[in-house]
C-alpha cells in the first residue's frame, strides 16, 4: 500500500490531534495530496526545570494550544473547518489527562462537523509514520519501535496485523537515554542531550554492558544499563573528590560527561542494531522500519545503514525512517492512521463522540481486535 497522497485512497481530509505526552501536534492529511499542513508545540522547555514531564502541567498546556494550532493548520492549508471529513485523535497510550484534552477536542469538533471521530493508537501512529515519506515501505515489513515508553520489534504484515517479535522486559531505549542523561546531570529529554554530548566524547574510555545482546531472543532490557551508568558516575565523582548522595546528580567534568555519553549511546544503539538484524534474519523480511523518538538518533541510523548493506553472506535489506520532523510525537501520523483505519473499516459503527481514552493500551489489543 502506498500512502503518501498517491491518489489510491478516495479523497478525504483528516484532521489529526496528538496530545498523549508533552507535545501538542495537529495536522491535516489529505488522502490524495498527502500532508497539507502540520503544527507542533513542544512543552520540553516547560518540563525541563523539573527533569521530566509533569502530567498536570502537560494537560493544562495542551488545553491552551490545541485550538490555536487547529486554526493555524486550517489557515495554512487554506481550508474551512467544514471541509474536514474526519477527526482522528490519540486515544492512548499516554498520560490520562493529556489524552483527554485531545479526545474531548476531537470529539467535540467531529460532533459539531457531523463527521467521524477516530481514536488512534499512538504506537500505530509511530509505526506507520514512514508511510508519509517520499519513499514509503510496503507491507510486510519488520519494525523497530523505539519511543520513550516502548522498545518493540514487530512484524507488520498488513494494516492492523502486527506480530510482536520482541519487547523490553523493563526500561525502553528512550527511557534508558533519559535516565542516563539525568544521572549525568544532562537535560531532558535525554536522547538528544546524550547525542550532543557524545559527539564531543572519546569512545572506549568507559565500558557499559550491552544487556541481552546474546540472549538468543528478540527481547530487550535496559534497566541494568542505567545502574551501570550510576556506578560510573559515582566512581568518577569520587575520583574527583566529590561526595555523592542518592538523588543528587554528580557534577562530572566535561570530558568525563562526553566520554560517558559516547559509551551510553554506543551501548544502546549496539543492542538495537543487533536485535533488529536478528529480527530480519528470523523473519526473512527485506524491509526494516525504524520509528519512534529514538529513531531520530543519527548514530542508530548510521549503524543500521551499514548493517543493511548487502554482503557476500546476506542480501541486505532496505531501511525506512520517518522524516526527522516526524520521528517524535506529531499530529501527522495520527491523521494518517485515522485515514487508513477509516478506509479499511468504513462499516465500523460510528464513534459515539464520547471522549474515552486508554492511557494503558497494549498494541497487542489492536491485533486482537483485528483477529476478532
Ligand atoms: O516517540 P517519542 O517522541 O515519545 C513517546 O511516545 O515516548 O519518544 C521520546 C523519546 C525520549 O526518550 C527521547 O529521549 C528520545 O525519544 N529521543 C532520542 C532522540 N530524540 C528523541 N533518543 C536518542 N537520540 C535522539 N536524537
Ligand atoms: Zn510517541
Amino acid at each position: 500500500m502506498r500512502v503518501r497522497g498517491h491518489g489510491i485512497l478516495p479523497a478525504m481530509l483528516i484532521l489529526g490531534i496528538e496530545t498523549s505526552c508533552d507535545e501538542t501536534g495537529v495536522a491535516l492529511y489529505d488522502s490524495q495530496a498527502g500532508l497539507r499542513a502540520q503544527a507542533l508545540h513542544s512543552q520540553v522547555g516547560m518540563h525541563a526545570e523539573y527533569g521530566g514531564v509533569v502530567p498536570e502541567l502537560a494537560s493544562r498546556d495542551h488545553i491552551r494550544r490545541v485550538l490555536p494550532l487547529t486554526r493555524q493548520v486550517a489557515r495554512e492549508a487554506g481550508i474551512e473547518m467544514a471541509d474536514i471529513d474526519a477527526v482522528a485523535f490519540t486515544q492512548g497510550p499516554g498520560l490520562a489527562g493529556a489524552l483527554l484534552v485531545g479526545a474531548s477536542t476531537a470529539c467535540a469538533l467531529a460532533f459539531a462537523l457531523g463527521v467521524p471521530a477516530i481514536g488512534v493508537h499512538h504506537l500505530e501512529g509511530h509505526l506507520l509514520s514512514p508511510l508519509l515519506s517520499r519513499d514509503p515501505p510496503q507491507f510486510p515489513f519488520v519494525a523497530l519501535l523505539v519511543s520513550g515508553g516502548h522498545t518493540q520489534l514487530l512484524h507488520a504484515r498488513s494494516l492492523g496485523h502486527y506480530e510482536l517479535l520482541g519487547d523490553t522486559l523493563d526500561d525502553a531505549a528512550g527511557e534508558a537515554f533519559d535516565k542516563s542523561a539525568k544521572l549525568m546531570g544532562l537535560g531532558y529529554p535525554g536522547g538528544p542531550a546524550i547525542a550532543r554530548e557524545a559527539a564531543r566524547g572519546v569512545p572506549g574510555r568507559f565500558k557499559l554492558p550491552r544487556p541481552l545482546l546474546h540472549s538468543g531472543d528478540l527481547d530487550f532490557s535496559f534497566s541494568g544499563l542505567k545502574t551501570a551508568v550510576l556506578n560510573q558516575v559515582n566512581k568518577a565523582a569520587q575520583a574527583a573528590g566529590q561526595a555523592t548522595s542518592p538523588g543528587t546528580a554528580a557534577v562530572l567534568d566535561e570530558a568525563t560527561r562526553a566520554d560517558l555519553a559516547a559509551e551510553v549511546q554506543q551501548a544502546i544503539t549496539d543492542v538495537l542494531v543487533a536485535k533488529s538484524l536478528a529480527a530480519m534474519h528470523a523473519t526473512g523480511a527485506r524491509q526494516l522500519v525504524i520509528a519512534g523518538g529514538v529513531s531520530a538518533n543519527l548514530m542508530l541510523r548510521d549503524k543500521l545503514a551499514k548493517a543493511s548493506a548487502p554482503t557476500r553472506h546476506h542480501p541486505g535489506f532496505k531501511l525506512f525512517f520517518p522524516e526527522l520532523s516526524l520521528c517524535t510525537d506529531n499530529g501527522a501520523m495520527i491523521a494518517l492512521v485515522g485515514g487508513l483505519r477509516l478506509q479499511a473499516e468504513p462499516a465500523t459503527a460510528p464513534h459515539d463522540y464520547r471522549p474515552t481514552v486508554r492511557p494503558r493500551w497494549p498494541l497487542e489489543d489492536l491485533m486482537k481486535r483485528q483477529a476478532a
